[in-house]
């Protein structure tokens, strides 16, 4: 498991997403409220990028068919059927500097 910086504070205001490529991963970095949460981008559903979805507080609505997720877990919250749960990341900021471990 390594630490990748994947942007700063300034990049992603709160209320914000913002989808990075990490160790050949697509994820998607949060800010709610000051608090940066990252999950993976890839709607387990049928493959859409959550980064074209909607955030409201931490939960994420897919742009495609609306599963909403929990941006702090990656748990699925809501979807009339059942879909696996996004992996989720832990986020670590130092200074002005966002970090994933991947
Ligand atoms: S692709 Fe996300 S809900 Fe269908």
């Amino acid at each position: 498991m390594g630490k990748i910086i994947v942007g700063k504070i300034s990049d992603i205001p709160s209320g914000k997403m913002h989808k990075v490529t990490a160790d050949g991963k697509e994820i998607l970095i949060i800010n709610t409220n000051g608090n940066f949460y990252a999950i993976n981008d890839t709607c387990t559903h049928a493959g859409a990028s959550l980064s074209e979805g909607t955030l409201d507080e931490c939960i994420i609505t897919c742009g495609w068919h609306g599963a909403k997720f929990d941006c702090k877990t990656g748990k699925l919250s809501a979807f009339p059927a059942k879909i696996k749960d996004l992996q989720s990341y832990k986020v670590i900021v130092e200074s002005d500097n966002i970090f994933l471990e991947v």
